[in-house]
């Protein structure tokens, strides 16, 4: 990823707090089928440590784009982000 663009969305979503409990919820529901219910892998990669490899704009992107099919691109509230990166950051 090269230099980051001023961007509203990722801007809004660094701003707010997260909360641990409703992105593991947001994750079981939207994520786990592909990365497995602990993020272990599973159609998708390992995400243990993901917040090590991707700093959280590059991790929004992933989950925003759509460009690595067959991950599909959501669209969620800037709330529901923040509480995701809190989830992603606790998993190690
Ligand atoms: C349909 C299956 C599928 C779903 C659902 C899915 N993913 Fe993925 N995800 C993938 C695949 C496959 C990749 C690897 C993409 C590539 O790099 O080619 C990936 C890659 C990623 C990566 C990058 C991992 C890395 O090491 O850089 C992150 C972060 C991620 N997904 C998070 C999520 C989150 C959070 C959700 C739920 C909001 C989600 N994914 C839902 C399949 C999925």
């Amino acid at each position: 990823m090269g230099a980051s663009q001023p961007d509203p969305y990722v801007n809004a979503t660094l701003d707010l707090k997260g909360s641990l409990e409703q992105g593991g919820q947001l994750f079981r529901i939207n994520c786990a089928g592909c990365h497995g219910i602990s993020a272990q892998g599973h159609l998708g990669p390992n995400l243990l440590d993901v917040s090590e490899r991707r700093n959280d704009a590059q991790l929004i992107k992933q989950i925003v784009s759509g460009n690595t099919p067959p991950m599909p691109r959501f669209q969620m509230e800037p709330q529901e982000m923040a509480d995701l990166l809190a989830y992603l950051h606790s998993l190690n």
